[in-house]
């Protein structure tokens, strides 16, 4: 029978807690005789917490962080998003065009924009993906635009009346960045070329004038080049070696003109690097890294990417809905292979790169689950609940310990696709748990990194085994300190005490997310079911407590 601890009681939030506490309650009576099961009744109603115990007592975890020794910067970029031509990823997602009755503008979602504005996307990576090696930019530029084919995606066809013009109108209603995908496919380096010069030149140049009679005169920004999209497999199956050499080619020859980019905001290239645990993945991370430790004046890389989903198993998917406690903890067990992928890759890229100029960007991960009942499968369709919230807090504390290596990461995908942080049906619209957990994340964008310890042991079901709790810690630019706690434990609270050095923690406050089933989601229906709510934080003598849910993210600052 569990202990219950009045004295640690959190505020019992939720259904599933609550029908806990009944049935607990009852057991525990049922050891008492009646009399005595009269007292312990009294005095639970007395003291007003019949409703308010916990169904099990709070694990006590001690933290601590000294805020004067910090650390990386954590790179505003590793909460990047992914946008690729995909299912309803585009069109219905961001585009509905300027005439729809869907309030827009120039075609773009307002709802949408509003939604993306708040959690402050750093960049968009678009058009693919595997989408990106089969895409000729002139079908989507102009007022003819050519309506082609979309082989890798549901099969269906593409309007291309979503392209450069729209894509960058999109990144600058949002207030984003640019990272653009070249077609180092089926494409050529010098469509690529031509591509680059249409987006970055200046009159009296002729693809630049063709820009501005096509509506915009001024430069566009490109901040990141990707050069190739998984040229090992969908971007044309190349071998290590012809990928390096296509490569520089590419890196050498698309050339970004916008006069402001030319020496502040210069626009960096990303190569394609490993898609996960495989062998082949090795040689192919030492043959980019290696021609990059000998690379001349005439090419070069800042980044390589890596692709790495949490999948399990590509035959049999899990399910996005309709799960238990055994496949949320399998999942996640899965999603912290991540931090062995990053090391394995860094210490490679560390051989050649030891001043680390190169960047790792994980330019798409998230889950991938079998596709809604229903959807056309080529389009990618999930649910997302709150083992995804738990999933994106735990990868994105991954980046940020790896900052000094993680410059970029892309969340796969933005909306409607994957692990997206929002999904739409025709007008309506519904954001995500994963939208929350980059929503408070927000003040980790470009903070510093401070090193915490604690010991909160594990977490077990069955015969999988994860850690309890994981935590992030970093101050933003004004100096203020902020945790990130996730409680990756289902079922029982955790009262956390952290010690606070280094500053004179005065108050404390924060918010935290947590759902009443481990497979709860928010529909169009229920929006509201995994929001974030304020959480309250005791602050004294240095020392911060504060109640951490089952399955919760959690973030707080400390005002000193
Ligand atoms: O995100 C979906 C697809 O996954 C991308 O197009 C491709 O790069 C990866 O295999």
């Amino acid at each position: 029978m569990a202990t219950l601890d009045l004295k640690v009681a959190p505020a019992i939030k939720t259904a599933d807690t609550r029908a806990k506490v009944k049935s607990l309650t009852s057991s525990c009576l049922r050891l008492f005789p009646f009399t005595a099961r009269r007292r312990v009744l009294v005095s639970l109603v007395v003291m007003g917490m019949a409703l308010t115990m916990p169904a099990v007592a709070a694990e006590k975890v001690g933290l601590s962080v000294d805020a004067s020794k910090t650390g990386t910067k954590i790179d505003r970029n590793i909460f990047g998003q992914f946008a690729e031509h995909l299912g309803h990823g585009i069109y219905d997602g961001i585009w509905v065009g300027p005439n729809s009755k869907i309030p827009n503008t120039r075609g773009i979602r307002n709802d949408v924009v509003a939604a993306l504005k708040a959690i402050k996307v750093p960049n968009v990576r678009w058009p693919g993906g595997c989408f990106a090696d089969e895409y000729h930019w002139r079908n989507g530029v102009g007022s003819q635009r050519k309506v082609t084919l979309n082989p890798n995606w549901g099969g269906v066809t593409e309007p291309n009346t979503f392209g450069t013009h729209e894509f960058m109108d999109f990144i600058n209603q949002i207030g984003s960045e640019a990272y653009v995908s070249v077609n180092l496919g089926s494409g050529t380096p010098n469509e690529a070329a031509d591509w680059l010069e249409y987006m970055t030149a200046v009159a009296p140049d002729t693809l630049a004038k063709e820009r501005a009679a096509n509506g915009h005169p001024a430069p566009y920004k490109v901040a990141y080049l990707g050069v190739g999209n998984e040229s090992w497999d969908c971007g044309g199956n190349m071998t290590p070696d012809y990928y390096t050499s296509q490569m520089k080619i590419y890196s050498r020859f698309v050339r970004n003109y916008n006069p402001a980019q030319q020496v502040k905001d210069q626009m960096l290239k990303v190569a394609v690097g490993p898609g996960g645990e495989e062998p082949r993945f090795i040689d192919w991370t030492e043959t980019v890294m290696k021609a990059y430790q000998h690379h001349t004046w005439s090419w070069e890389i800042n980044g390589l990417s890596m692709h790495s989903y949490t999948v399990g198993r590509w035959e049999d998917k899990f399910k996005s809905t309709d799960f238990g406690e055994n496949e949320y903890a399998q999942f996640l067990k899965l999603t912290l292979d991540m931090d062995g992928l990053i090391n394995k890759y860094s210490a490679i890229m560390d051989k050649y790169d030891p001043d680390k100029k190169v960047a790792l960007f994980v330019d798409e991960w998230g889950s991938w689950y079998a596709p809604l009942p229903g959807s056309n499968p080529g389009f990618l369709v999930q649910q997302n609940s709150m083992r995804d919230a738990v999933l994106a807090a735990l990868n994105l504390n991954i980046f940020a310990r790896h900052a000094d290596r993680v410059r970029g990461a892309n969340i796969a995908q933005m909306i409607n696709v994957l692990q997206a942080m929002i999904m739409t049906d025709k007008e309506k619209m519904v954001l995500t748990p994963t939208y929350y957990v980059f929503k408070m994340y927000v003040p980790f964008q470009d903070a510093t990194f401070v090193p915490v310890t604690f010991e909160a042991g594990s977490y077990t079901h069955d015969n999988i085994t994860l850690p309890r709790v994981d935590v992030l810690a970093a101050k933003d630019a004004k100096g203020k300190l902020w945790l990130a706690i996730t409680n990756l434990d289902p079922n029982q609270p955790v009262e956390l005490e952290a010690s606070v050095a280094g500053i004179t923690a005065k108050s404390a406050a924060g918010e935290t997310l947590t759902a009443p089933k481990v497979d709860s989601v928010n529909s169009f229906d229920a929006p509201k079911t995994v929001v974030p709510k304020p959480v309250s934080v005791v602050v004294e003598g240095g020392k911060l407590t504060l109640q951490l849910e089952p399955k919760s993210v959690t973030v707080v600052s400390v005002e000193q």
